[in-house]
């Protein structure tokens, strides 16, 4: 591997809601995750997150695990509904402890702890009124962003308000796939306003409780047209509007891409106002950037979604059945320096990885070459970016152990660590020391 800068971050991500598990432990209220898992049928294998790897317990193995991993920085959730149970109020202080003791272990083992504020477990009394519909909920999002720093920001400098708001709107409200299990197609919108109104309300609370840096975590993937006709190539350009633009114009360019492949006309969105784009273009420290494949769109006349997505033959795929194309990364991460030019911050991989399906040998280890060669192509890719001038100052692998993969339940094994779900065991696989020995080798280096 060729040397990245020095200081890069090398790291693993983590969500609250698909590791920690103790679900009623120390005051925790629901999350919208909790009330959709109970319902049948909508999870693989009618699992829940009510145990996941029970890191809520065995935090103590896994960051000693982690120190053993090498990495220098940790991205993980704090649970909002561990915050406050209720969404609103004081916070719970049983709820934050659990955090701050992470921290300082953490700190201890000489790994930096980047905490994400909302990765999807929005408190379900707040969904009971309207959830990410309900522009309240903004406010609510920064008051506790403000109580979680106001606790951690001594020790924690960076900060990440929301993970992928596309993939809220997208499957939480308009295709009801993932919590709250809504399926509002285009009437979904407004979710994605307040989510970014919620990141600039949180990013001036954040500031005011002394974070040094805030960024915002997105999924990007290329768009590519299924074919170079007119239809499929304004296809591509429409889901590339909502998926790549939506989320991220308004943070560093001040406005909302052109939609009106979706029918909504010059004035834009009718539920943004005065002063929601100053709030939500605030500055940030840098770009949390989540990758795991392009997608290719051909066109869908009369639908509301003008596009629907395409097969990307003469690639391996993933357990999960997505295309590898690392050059996808490095695409992802060019364009944004195209795009944005100097209003593009430092960015940082804060998500990517594959599912493979894992099994454990005879000789009781995980040999899991699939992903070893995929994180090799895509570390290749950062690096390619950063010499075509892009400013990557981080990688964080999804994710540490196998983990409560959302719909999928426990079938999606992404871990660099093997989960037993019997027992709890932890088995690190080959890409654990594949991944330890490149930090090595680059902490040396560097
Ligand atoms: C991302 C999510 C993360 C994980 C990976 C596989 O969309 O942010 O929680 O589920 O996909």
């Amino acid at each position: 591997m060729p040397p990245f800068p020095s200081g890069f971050l090398w790291g693993v991500a983590t969500a609250a809601y698909q590791i920690e598990g103790a679900v009623a432990a120390d005051g925790r209220g629901d999350s919208v995750w909790d009330t959709f898992g109970r319902q049948p049928g909508v999870i693989s294998g009618g699992h829940t997150g009510d145990v996941a790897t029970d890191h809520y317990h065995r935090w103590p193995e896994d960051v000693a695990l982690m120190a053993d991993l090498g990495i220098t920085a940790y991205r993980f959730s704090i649970g909002w509904p561990r915050v406050q149970p209720g969404g609103t109020g004081p916070a719970n202080p049983a709820g934050l402890d659990f955090y701050d003791r992470l921290t300082d272990a953490l700190l201890a083992a000489g790994i930096m702890p980047v905490p994400t504020l909302y990765h999807w477990d929005l408190p379900q009394p707040l969904e009971d009124e309207g959830g990410w519909l309900n522009r309240d909920v903004a406010r609510r999002f920064a008051d506790y962003a403000g109580l979680a720093a106001g606790r951690l920001a001594d020790r924690i400098g960076m900060w990440i308000t929301l993970n992928e708001p596309f993939v809220v709107t997208a499957f939480g409200y308009a295709l009801g796939i993932h919590a709250p299990g809504k399926a509002l197609m285009l009437d979904a919108l407004p979710t994605a306003h307040h989510q970014l109104l919620g990141h600039g309300l949180a990013t001036a609370a954040l500031r005011a409780a002394g974070a040094r840096e805030v960024l915002i975590t997105n999924n990007y993937s290329p768009a590519w047209p299924a074919s170079d006709s007119e239809a499929d190539v304004a296809a591509a350009r429409a889901c590339d509007a909502l998926q790549n633009r939506m989320f991220t114009d308004p943070v560093l360019a001040g406005r909302y891409p052109d939609l009106g492949a979706f029918g909504i006309g010059p004035d834009g969105l009718s539920c943004v106002r005065d002063g929601d784009l100053a709030a939500i273009s605030a500055p940030v420290d840098g770009l949390g950037v989540n990758y795991y494949m392009p997608t290719r769109l051909s066109a869908l006349p009369g639908s509301p979604l003008p596009f629907q997505l395409e097969p990307i033959p003469g690639y391996p795929v993933t357990a999960f059945g997505w295309p590898v194309i690392p050059a996808g990364l490095t695409e992802t991460l060019t364009t944004l320096r195209e795009r944005y030019g100097s209003a593009l911050p430092p960015v940082y991989v804060t998500e990517n990885g594959c599912s493979q399906a894992d099994v454990v040998a005879a000789d009781g280890t995980v040999d899991d070459q699939g992903r070893i060669g995929y994180l090799n192509g895509h570390i290749r890719a950062v690096h390619a970016a950063i010499g075509a001038g892009v400013d990557v100052r981080g990688y964080f692998e999804w994710t540490f152990t196998d983990n409560f993969e959302w719909s999928e339940g426990y079938r999606q094994r992404f871990g660099l660590v093997y989960t037993d779900f019997e027992t709890q065991r932890r088995i690190p696989k080959a890409s654990f020391a594949w991944y330890r020995d490149l930090i090595a080798a680059q902490r040396a280096a560097g």
